[in-house]
Protein backbone atom coordinates (compact mmCIF):
# COMPACT_ATOMS: atom_id res chain seq x y z
CA UNK A 1 0.00 0.00 0.00
CA UNK A 2 1.02 3.83 -1.06
CA UNK A 3 2.81 5.16 1.91
CA UNK A 4 0.19 8.07 3.40
CA UNK A 5 1.73 11.41 3.55
CA UNK A 6 0.21 14.27 5.72
CA UNK A 7 0.47 18.13 5.24
CA UNK A 8 -0.28 19.93 8.89
CA UNK A 9 -0.29 23.56 8.88
CA UNK A 10 -0.41 25.13 12.21
CA UNK A 11 1.32 22.36 13.61
CA UNK A 12 3.04 23.74 16.32
CA UNK A 13 -0.22 24.77 17.74
CA UNK A 14 -2.21 22.31 20.25
CA UNK A 15 -3.83 20.70 18.12
CA UNK A 16 -1.15 20.49 15.70
CA UNK A 17 0.96 18.71 18.10
CA UNK A 18 -1.34 15.82 18.86
CA UNK A 19 -2.72 15.50 15.34
CA UNK A 20 1.23 14.97 14.32
CA UNK A 21 1.45 12.24 17.25
CA UNK A 22 -1.81 10.51 15.74
CA UNK A 23 -0.66 10.21 12.49
CA UNK A 24 2.96 9.22 13.15
CA UNK A 25 1.63 6.19 15.19
CA UNK A 26 -0.37 5.01 12.02
CA UNK A 27 2.71 5.05 9.91
CA UNK A 28 2.41 8.47 8.15
CA UNK A 29 4.99 10.52 7.10
CA UNK A 30 4.04 13.85 8.26
CA UNK A 31 5.12 17.30 7.03
CA UNK A 32 4.33 20.40 8.76
CA UNK A 33 4.42 24.31 8.27
CA UNK A 34 6.18 26.65 11.22
CA UNK A 35 6.40 30.47 11.12
CA UNK A 36 9.72 31.79 11.54
CA UNK A 37 9.64 33.49 14.60
CA UNK A 38 12.11 35.78 16.93
CA UNK A 39 11.68 32.92 19.84
CA UNK A 40 10.83 28.95 19.98
CA UNK A 41 7.48 28.25 18.89
CA UNK A 42 8.32 24.28 18.71
CA UNK A 43 8.00 23.52 22.01
CA UNK A 44 4.83 21.49 21.48
CA UNK A 45 6.29 19.14 19.33
CA UNK A 46 10.23 19.15 20.29
CA UNK A 47 9.68 15.93 21.84
CA UNK A 48 8.49 14.23 18.38
CA UNK A 49 11.79 16.47 16.48
CA UNK A 50 14.21 15.32 18.39
CA UNK A 51 12.72 11.47 18.29
CA UNK A 52 15.02 9.36 16.13
CA UNK A 53 12.33 7.28 15.49
CA UNK A 54 10.94 9.95 13.37
CA UNK A 55 13.88 11.46 11.76
CA UNK A 56 12.50 10.11 8.39
CA UNK A 57 9.01 10.40 8.85
CA UNK A 58 8.85 13.67 10.19
CA UNK A 59 9.61 16.85 8.48
CA UNK A 60 8.95 20.75 9.52
CA UNK A 61 8.91 23.58 6.59
CA UNK A 62 8.58 27.33 7.07
CA UNK A 63 5.20 28.91 6.17
CA UNK A 64 2.91 31.32 6.28
CA UNK A 65 -0.35 30.46 5.47
CA UNK A 66 -0.80 33.94 4.15
CA UNK A 67 1.82 33.00 1.66
CA UNK A 68 -0.13 31.77 -1.85
CA UNK A 69 3.13 30.91 -3.44
CA UNK A 70 4.68 29.14 -0.63
CA UNK A 71 1.28 27.53 0.35
CA UNK A 72 1.51 26.34 -3.47
CA UNK A 73 5.12 25.25 -3.57
CA UNK A 74 4.87 23.43 -0.70
CA UNK A 75 1.59 21.33 -1.31
CA UNK A 76 3.26 20.99 -4.60
CA UNK A 77 6.45 19.25 -3.55
CA UNK A 78 5.11 17.47 -0.63
CA UNK A 79 2.26 16.13 -2.97
CA UNK A 80 0.67 15.07 0.58
CA UNK A 81 -2.49 12.40 0.62
CA UNK A 82 -4.38 14.92 3.32
CA UNK A 83 -3.97 18.40 4.22
CA UNK A 84 -4.87 19.05 7.54
CA UNK A 85 -5.77 23.08 8.01
CA UNK A 86 -5.01 24.20 11.31
CA UNK A 87 -3.31 27.27 11.14
CA UNK A 88 -4.88 29.98 12.54
CA UNK A 89 -5.20 33.49 14.47
CA UNK A 90 -7.26 31.06 17.09
CA UNK A 91 -7.91 34.10 19.78
CA UNK A 92 -11.04 35.23 19.78
CA UNK A 93 -11.14 37.74 21.88
CA UNK A 94 -7.64 38.85 19.78
CA UNK A 95 -9.34 38.78 16.85
CA UNK A 96 -11.53 42.15 17.79
CA UNK A 97 -8.16 43.70 17.80
CA UNK A 98 -6.69 42.35 14.63
CA UNK A 99 -9.91 41.44 12.34
CA UNK A 100 -8.20 42.02 9.40
CA UNK A 101 -4.77 39.87 9.94
CA UNK A 102 -7.94 37.43 11.32
CA UNK A 103 -9.27 36.91 8.39
CA UNK A 104 -6.68 36.98 6.08
CA UNK A 105 -5.34 33.95 7.88
CA UNK A 106 -8.21 32.01 8.89
CA UNK A 107 -10.52 32.60 5.68
CA UNK A 108 -7.88 33.47 2.84
CA UNK A 109 -5.62 30.81 4.29
CA UNK A 110 -8.44 27.74 3.77
CA UNK A 111 -9.03 29.48 0.26
CA UNK A 112 -5.40 29.51 -0.47
CA UNK A 113 -5.08 26.01 0.27
CA UNK A 114 -7.89 24.62 -1.69
CA UNK A 115 -7.07 26.52 -4.37
CA UNK A 116 -3.29 24.96 -4.46
CA UNK A 117 -5.46 21.40 -4.29
CA UNK A 118 -7.66 22.56 -7.21
CA UNK A 119 -5.11 24.20 -9.79
CA UNK A 120 -2.28 21.58 -8.88
CA UNK A 121 -4.85 18.84 -10.24
CA UNK A 122 -4.35 16.60 -6.89
CA UNK A 123 -7.49 14.82 -6.96
CA UNK A 124 -6.81 12.26 -4.68
CA UNK A 125 -5.72 14.87 -1.86
CA UNK A 126 -8.18 15.10 0.98
CA UNK A 127 -8.61 18.29 2.72
CA UNK A 128 -9.49 18.74 6.71
CA UNK A 129 -10.68 22.47 7.54
CA UNK A 130 -10.59 23.08 11.56
CA UNK A 131 -14.03 24.68 11.88
CA UNK A 132 -15.28 25.89 15.19
CA UNK A 133 -18.29 25.76 17.51
CA UNK A 134 -18.39 29.66 17.33
CA UNK A 135 -19.96 29.92 14.08
CA UNK A 136 -22.96 29.22 16.41
CA UNK A 137 -21.91 32.35 18.25
CA UNK A 138 -25.78 33.45 19.28
CA UNK A 139 -27.55 30.09 19.75
CA UNK A 140 -30.66 29.35 17.77
CA UNK A 141 -30.64 25.42 19.43
CA UNK A 142 -30.65 24.37 22.37
CA UNK A 143 -27.77 22.04 21.37
CA UNK A 144 -25.64 22.40 18.30
CA UNK A 145 -25.45 19.68 15.94
CA UNK A 146 -24.70 20.08 12.01
CA UNK A 147 -27.50 21.41 10.60
CA UNK A 148 -28.16 24.09 13.54
CA UNK A 149 -27.94 27.97 11.50
CA UNK A 150 -24.96 29.92 12.61
CA UNK A 151 -24.71 33.21 13.72
CA UNK A 152 -21.00 34.47 14.14
CA UNK A 153 -20.35 36.86 16.91
CA UNK A 154 -16.78 38.08 16.52
CA UNK A 155 -14.35 38.34 13.86
CA UNK A 156 -12.72 35.21 14.27
CA UNK A 157 -16.28 33.44 13.76
CA UNK A 158 -16.73 34.85 11.11
CA UNK A 159 -13.72 34.48 9.37
CA UNK A 160 -14.28 30.73 10.18
CA UNK A 161 -17.92 31.05 8.91
CA UNK A 162 -15.83 32.01 5.37
CA UNK A 163 -14.11 28.77 5.52
CA UNK A 164 -16.72 26.59 6.17
CA UNK A 165 -18.37 27.74 3.27
CA UNK A 166 -15.67 27.93 1.22
CA UNK A 167 -14.67 24.23 2.16
CA UNK A 168 -18.33 23.38 1.23
CA UNK A 169 -18.19 24.92 -1.83
CA UNK A 170 -14.72 23.46 -3.34
CA UNK A 171 -16.24 20.42 -2.66
CA UNK A 172 -19.67 20.89 -3.89
CA UNK A 173 -17.95 22.54 -6.62
CA UNK A 174 -14.69 20.86 -7.70
CA UNK A 175 -15.51 17.66 -6.71
CA UNK A 176 -12.74 18.04 -3.50
CA UNK A 177 -12.57 15.83 -0.82
CA UNK A 178 -12.96 18.37 1.62
CA UNK A 179 -14.40 18.41 5.08
CA UNK A 180 -15.16 20.37 8.18
CA UNK A 181 -14.68 19.33 11.19
CA UNK A 182 -17.05 21.78 13.72
CA UNK A 183 -15.37 21.39 17.01
CA UNK A 184 -15.69 22.48 20.50
CA UNK A 185 -13.68 23.62 22.85
CA UNK A 186 -10.87 21.35 23.60
CA UNK A 187 -7.86 21.71 25.86
CA UNK A 188 -4.72 19.78 27.45
CA UNK A 189 -1.71 20.81 29.39
CA UNK A 190 -0.61 22.00 25.51
CA UNK A 191 -3.13 24.90 25.27
CA UNK A 192 -2.51 28.51 24.86
CA UNK A 193 -1.94 29.84 28.16
CA UNK A 194 -4.61 33.15 27.07
CA UNK A 195 -7.00 30.51 26.69
CA UNK A 196 -9.43 30.72 30.02
CA UNK A 197 -8.74 26.57 30.90
CA UNK A 198 -5.12 27.11 30.72
CA UNK A 199 -4.93 30.51 32.20
CA UNK A 200 -6.74 29.28 35.49
CA UNK A 201 -4.84 25.88 36.19
CA UNK A 202 -1.58 28.03 35.32
CA UNK A 203 -3.00 30.69 37.13
CA UNK A 204 -4.10 28.82 40.10
CA UNK A 205 -0.79 26.76 40.39
CA UNK A 206 0.80 29.92 40.82
CA UNK A 207 -0.35 31.21 43.45
CA UNK A 208 -0.79 27.99 45.45
CA UNK A 209 3.07 28.70 45.07
CA UNK A 210 3.57 32.17 45.80
CA UNK A 211 4.68 33.40 42.06
CA UNK A 212 1.46 35.38 42.00
CA UNK A 213 -1.22 36.32 44.46
CA UNK A 214 -4.60 36.90 42.83
CA UNK A 215 -5.75 35.64 38.78
CA UNK A 216 -8.06 38.58 37.20
CA UNK A 217 -10.67 37.02 34.81
CA UNK A 218 -13.69 38.06 32.38
CA UNK A 219 -17.35 36.44 32.19
CA UNK A 220 -17.05 33.87 34.66
CA UNK A 221 -20.75 32.80 33.72
CA UNK A 222 -19.60 31.64 30.58
CA UNK A 223 -20.74 27.87 29.65
CA UNK A 224 -18.81 25.75 27.23
CA UNK A 225 -18.56 22.20 26.30
CA UNK A 226 -14.93 21.42 26.97
CA UNK A 227 -13.54 17.92 25.96
CA UNK A 228 -9.19 16.97 25.37
CA UNK A 229 -7.76 17.78 22.65
CA UNK A 230 -6.11 14.45 22.36
CA UNK A 231 -9.10 13.01 21.44
CA UNK A 232 -10.19 15.28 19.02
CA UNK A 233 -6.77 15.27 16.96
CA UNK A 234 -8.13 11.44 16.65
CA UNK A 235 -11.39 12.76 15.35
CA UNK A 236 -10.19 14.97 12.89
CA UNK A 237 -8.33 12.16 11.40
CA UNK A 238 -11.19 10.06 11.23
CA UNK A 239 -13.36 12.81 9.11
CA UNK A 240 -10.92 11.84 6.29
CA UNK A 241 -11.48 8.07 6.39
CA UNK A 242 -14.90 8.48 5.13
CA UNK A 243 -15.77 7.04 1.98
CA UNK A 244 -17.70 10.46 1.60
CA UNK A 245 -16.44 13.93 2.50
CA UNK A 246 -18.74 15.49 5.23
CA UNK A 247 -18.96 17.81 7.66
CA UNK A 248 -18.99 16.80 11.53
CA UNK A 249 -19.70 17.93 15.46
CA UNK A 250 -17.41 16.81 17.52
CA UNK A 251 -18.55 17.66 21.22
CA UNK A 252 -18.92 16.08 24.57
CA UNK A 253 -22.34 16.87 24.69
CA UNK A 254 -21.17 18.42 28.45
CA UNK A 255 -21.73 22.00 29.22
CA UNK A 256 -20.11 23.64 32.58
CA UNK A 257 -19.29 27.16 33.43
CA UNK A 258 -15.77 29.23 33.82
CA UNK A 259 -17.10 29.91 37.44
CA UNK A 260 -16.96 25.32 37.70
CA UNK A 261 -14.17 25.24 36.09
CA UNK A 262 -12.24 27.90 38.31
CA UNK A 263 -13.72 26.04 41.22
CA UNK A 264 -12.70 22.43 40.33
CA UNK A 265 -9.08 23.38 40.15
CA UNK A 266 -9.53 25.11 43.85
CA UNK A 267 -10.55 21.55 45.07
CA UNK A 268 -7.72 20.16 43.35
CA UNK A 269 -5.40 22.12 45.12
CA UNK A 270 -7.41 21.64 48.44
CA UNK A 271 -8.59 25.44 48.93
CA UNK A 272 -12.58 25.93 49.27
CA UNK A 273 -12.95 29.56 47.62
CA UNK A 274 -16.50 31.63 48.41
CA UNK A 275 -17.97 34.09 45.46
CA UNK A 276 -18.48 37.01 46.72
CA UNK A 277 -19.86 41.00 45.18
CA UNK A 278 -21.24 41.26 41.47
CA UNK A 279 -20.71 42.08 38.22
CA UNK A 280 -17.03 43.24 38.29
CA UNK A 281 -16.58 43.63 41.76
CA UNK A 282 -17.26 39.26 42.14
CA UNK A 283 -14.36 38.13 43.48
CA UNK A 284 -13.42 34.58 45.04
CA UNK A 285 -11.72 34.75 48.39
CA UNK A 286 -10.40 31.50 50.66
CA UNK A 287 -12.38 30.30 53.52
CA UNK A 288 -10.86 27.23 53.86
CA UNK A 289 -7.44 24.80 52.67
CA UNK A 290 -5.57 21.76 53.27
CA UNK A 291 -2.68 22.87 55.94
CA UNK A 292 -1.11 19.49 54.52
CA UNK A 293 -0.51 20.64 51.31
CA UNK A 294 1.68 23.95 52.28
CA UNK A 295 0.36 26.33 49.78
CA UNK A 296 1.47 29.51 50.18
CA UNK A 297 -2.03 31.40 50.28
CA UNK A 298 -4.10 31.68 53.78
CA UNK A 299 -7.95 32.18 54.58
CA UNK A 300 -9.30 35.58 53.55
CA UNK A 301 -6.68 35.68 50.76
CA UNK A 302 -8.73 37.16 47.35
CA UNK A 303 -7.69 34.82 44.81
CA UNK A 304 -9.58 35.65 41.67
CA UNK A 305 -10.94 39.20 40.48
CA UNK A 306 -13.18 40.05 37.75
CA UNK A 307 -11.54 42.54 35.33
CA UNK A 308 -13.28 44.22 32.64
CA UNK A 309 -9.98 43.86 30.37
CA UNK A 310 -11.13 40.29 29.71
CA UNK A 311 -14.68 41.49 28.55
CA UNK A 312 -15.28 40.70 24.75
CA UNK A 313 -16.99 43.39 22.64
CA UNK A 314 -19.48 40.52 22.06
CA UNK A 315 -19.43 36.95 24.02
CA UNK A 316 -20.59 33.48 23.15
CA UNK A 317 -22.27 32.77 26.59
CA UNK A 318 -23.46 29.23 25.89
CA UNK A 319 -22.14 26.95 23.63
CA UNK A 320 -22.86 22.71 24.24
CA UNK A 321 -22.38 20.15 20.97
CA UNK A 322 -24.75 17.40 19.61
CA UNK A 323 -22.69 15.08 17.94
CA UNK A 324 -25.01 12.22 17.45
CA UNK A 325 -23.66 12.40 13.80
CA UNK A 326 -19.90 11.89 14.71
CA UNK A 327 -21.28 9.07 17.50
CA UNK A 328 -22.92 7.11 14.94
CA UNK A 329 -21.06 7.32 11.59
CA UNK A 330 -17.24 8.24 13.21
CA UNK A 331 -17.71 5.89 16.20
CA UNK A 332 -17.05 8.93 18.95
CA UNK A 333 -17.14 8.92 22.07
CA UNK A 334 -15.64 11.54 24.34
CA UNK A 335 -12.99 9.53 26.26
CA UNK A 336 -11.90 13.04 28.87
CA UNK A 337 -14.28 14.28 31.24
CA UNK A 338 -13.92 17.22 33.21
CA UNK A 339 -12.96 16.78 36.22
CA UNK A 340 -9.90 13.88 34.45
CA UNK A 341 -8.62 16.84 32.05
CA UNK A 342 -8.55 19.44 35.08
CA UNK A 343 -6.55 16.86 37.24
CA UNK A 344 -4.06 16.64 33.79
CA UNK A 345 -3.82 20.18 33.23
CA UNK A 346 -3.34 21.33 37.21
CA UNK A 347 -0.47 18.24 37.67
CA UNK A 348 1.31 19.52 34.70
CA UNK A 349 0.78 22.99 35.40
CA UNK A 350 2.18 22.26 39.34
CA UNK A 351 5.21 21.15 37.48
CA UNK A 352 5.97 24.03 34.95
CA UNK A 353 5.52 26.83 38.10
CA UNK A 354 7.83 23.85 39.74
CA UNK A 355 10.53 24.03 37.15
CA UNK A 356 10.67 27.95 36.23
CA UNK A 357 10.94 28.61 40.27
CA UNK A 358 14.10 26.24 40.26
CA UNK A 359 15.35 28.08 37.50
CA UNK A 360 15.13 31.46 38.51
CA UNK A 361 16.61 30.25 41.70
P1 LIG B 1 -3.36 27.25 18.43
O1 LIG B 1 -2.75 26.48 19.54
O2 LIG B 1 -3.54 28.71 18.56
O3 LIG B 1 -2.49 26.95 17.12
C1 LIG B 1 -2.61 27.73 15.95
C2 LIG B 1 -1.51 27.34 15.00
O4 LIG B 1 -1.61 28.17 13.83
C3 LIG B 1 -0.08 27.57 15.56
O5 LIG B 1 0.75 26.57 15.07
C4 LIG B 1 0.30 28.91 14.94
O6 LIG B 1 1.69 29.11 14.83
C5 LIG B 1 -0.34 28.73 13.56
N1 LIG B 1 -0.49 29.98 12.83
C6 LIG B 1 -1.04 31.15 13.27
N2 LIG B 1 -0.99 32.07 12.30
C7 LIG B 1 -0.37 31.49 11.24
C8 LIG B 1 0.00 31.94 9.95
N3 LIG B 1 -0.23 33.20 9.55
N4 LIG B 1 0.63 31.07 9.11
C9 LIG B 1 0.90 29.81 9.51
N5 LIG B 1 0.58 29.33 10.73
C10 LIG B 1 -0.05 30.17 11.58
O7 LIG B 1 -4.80 26.64 18.07
P2 LIG B 1 -5.37 25.18 18.36
O8 LIG B 1 -6.12 25.22 19.63
O9 LIG B 1 -4.32 24.19 18.12
O10 LIG B 1 -6.47 25.07 17.21
C11 LIG B 1 -6.16 24.53 15.94
C12 LIG B 1 -7.19 24.98 14.91
O11 LIG B 1 -8.48 24.54 15.32
C13 LIG B 1 -7.30 26.49 14.76
O12 LIG B 1 -7.62 26.74 13.42
C14 LIG B 1 -8.48 26.87 15.65
O13 LIG B 1 -9.07 28.04 15.19
C15 LIG B 1 -9.37 25.65 15.46
N6 LIG B 1 -10.25 25.31 16.56
C16 LIG B 1 -9.74 25.15 17.81
C17 LIG B 1 -10.57 24.78 18.85
C18 LIG B 1 -10.06 24.59 20.25
O14 LIG B 1 -10.89 24.56 21.18
N7 LIG B 1 -8.77 24.43 20.44
C19 LIG B 1 -11.94 24.55 18.60
C20 LIG B 1 -12.41 24.71 17.30
C21 LIG B 1 -11.55 25.08 16.29
P3 LIG B 1 2.56 29.70 16.07
O15 LIG B 1 2.78 28.52 16.98
O16 LIG B 1 3.78 30.18 15.40
O17 LIG B 1 1.73 30.76 16.72
N1 LIG C 1 -9.52 33.86 27.12
C1 LIG C 1 -10.23 34.22 28.21
N2 LIG C 1 -9.60 34.89 29.22
N3 LIG C 1 -11.54 33.92 28.26
C2 LIG C 1 -12.22 34.26 29.38
C3 LIG C 1 -11.62 34.92 30.44
C4 LIG C 1 -10.25 35.26 30.36
O1 LIG C 1 -9.67 35.85 31.25
N4 LIG C 1 -12.55 35.09 31.42
C5 LIG C 1 -13.68 34.56 30.96
N5 LIG C 1 -13.51 34.07 29.71
C6 LIG C 1 -14.55 33.45 28.88
C7 LIG C 1 -14.62 34.05 27.48
O2 LIG C 1 -15.34 35.28 27.49
C8 LIG C 1 -15.33 32.92 26.74
O3 LIG C 1 -16.73 33.08 26.87
C9 LIG C 1 -14.89 31.66 27.47
O4 LIG C 1 -14.28 32.08 28.69
C10 LIG C 1 -13.90 30.81 26.70
O5 LIG C 1 -12.88 31.64 26.23
P1 LIG C 1 -11.55 31.04 25.53
O6 LIG C 1 -10.94 30.03 26.39
O7 LIG C 1 -10.72 32.20 25.10
O8 LIG C 1 -12.11 30.24 24.28
P2 LIG C 1 -13.22 30.59 23.19
O9 LIG C 1 -14.41 29.73 23.49
O10 LIG C 1 -13.42 32.04 23.06
O11 LIG C 1 -12.51 30.09 21.86
C11 LIG C 1 -11.86 28.83 21.79
O12 LIG C 1 -12.77 27.82 21.41
C12 LIG C 1 -13.31 27.98 20.09
C13 LIG C 1 -14.29 26.81 19.87
O13 LIG C 1 -15.55 27.15 20.37
C14 LIG C 1 -10.70 28.96 20.81
O14 LIG C 1 -9.91 27.80 20.87
C15 LIG C 1 -11.20 29.11 19.39
O15 LIG C 1 -10.10 29.06 18.48
C16 LIG C 1 -12.18 27.96 19.08
O16 LIG C 1 -12.69 28.07 17.77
Amino acid sequence: MKKKIAFITGITGQDGSYLAEVLLNKNYIVHGMKRKSSSFNTERIDHIYENKKYKKKFFLHYGDISDSLRVLNLINTIKPTEIYNLAAQSHVATSFEIPEYTSDVNALGALRILEAIRSLKLKKTRFYQASSSELYGKIQEKSQSESTPFYPLSPYAVSKLYAFWITKNYRESFNIYACNGILFNHESPRRGETFVTRKITLGLNRIALGLDKCLYLGNIYSLRDWGHARDYALMQWKILQQKKPEDYVVATGKQYSVKFFVERCCKFLGIKIKWVGKGTNEKAVIVDLDIKKKLKVKKNDVIIRVSKQYFRPLDVKNLIGNSKKAQKKLGWKPKTNIEDLIREMMVSDRKEVLNSIKKYK
